[in-house]
């Protein structure tokens, strides 16, 4: 049985008194068996670290340089957000894609980065709405996919974790049905088996898009689906905790 997830991916929002109460809500009821991640702007770690310290809810970051240090202005590197207890970093996000121009490339380099430093990457994948309307969205997460296969081997994703976020479903209220999201989960699984069998039975495959405490447990309960990387729903307590629970049943049942 692989341990589900819920990571909230906070994107540009908050405060850093905002974040800190968010936290501090998050905390103050603890879910028994999911992995349990808050991913806050670099700038705002530090606060939430010191709410989430000793909680068991896991630190993550948005991004982080392929670089360990130098003339890279802007970046943070992924020994700087160990430093202030990051446990985890989401890569390859599609608006780090799209409008940030981080290429298959790029994201393979940051991804192996974090690796490097014992972090654990939460590798995105996903097709925008003309990609799948073309028949193509195998192909297009097999091709980000493979870019960390290249770069990194075979073992890639032994310590990470993927996202399969369909670009079309990020923040428009449309959800993939959770036929069309297990679909994608099982051909990413299947992915990752050609490479490493043994990884492929133990990686987490998170949905992401428009998952909220409504939909929750219909995609969870999905064989491939192992919990969720929440947007929107993640910026209000009760929500997020209540897709916490959702991904917490589903997994006793699954
Ligand atoms: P959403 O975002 O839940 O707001 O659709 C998900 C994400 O971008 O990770």
């Amino acid at each position: 049985m692989r341990l589900p997830i819920v990571a909230g991916n906070w994107k540009l929002n908050g405060s850093r008194e905002s974040v800190s109460s968010l936290a501090r809500e998050i905390t103050a009821t603890p879910v028994a068996d999911v992995e349990v991640i808050v991913c806050p702007v670099a700038l705002h770690l530090s606060d939430v670290a010191a709410v989430v310290e000793n909680t068991g809810v896991k630190l993550g970051a948005q991004n982080a340089s392929a670089a360990e240090s130098g003339a890279y202005t802007g970046e943070v590197s992924s020994t700087m957000l160990a430093e202030y207890g990051c446990t985890h970093v989401i890569i390859g996000h599609s608006e780090r894609r799209s409008l940030f121009g981080d290429t298959e490339a790029a994201c393979a380099q940051r991804h192996q980065a974090v690796l490097a430093a014992g972090l654990t990457p939460i590798f995105c994948v996903g097709e925008s709405l003309e990609e799948r309307e073309a028949g193509t969205t195998v192909d297009v997460v097999g091709r980000q996919l493979q870019a960390a296969f290249d770069l990194v081997g075979s073992d890639a994703f032994s310590n990470a974790v993927i996202a399969y976020e369909p670009v079309w479903a990020i923040g428009t209220g449309k959800t993939a049905t959770p036929e069309q999201a297990q679909e994608i989960h099982e051909a990413i699984r299947g992915m990752v088996a050609a490479n490493d069998a043994e990884a492929a039975q133990a990686v987490r495959i998170l949905y992401g898009g428009s998952v909220n405490a409504g939909n929750a447990d219909e995609l969870f309960a999905k064989p491939d689906i192992d919990g969720g990387l929440i947007g929107g729903a993640a910026l209000k307590s009760a929500d997020f905790l209540a897709i916490c629970q959702a991904a917490a049943r589903q997994c006793k049942t699954a």
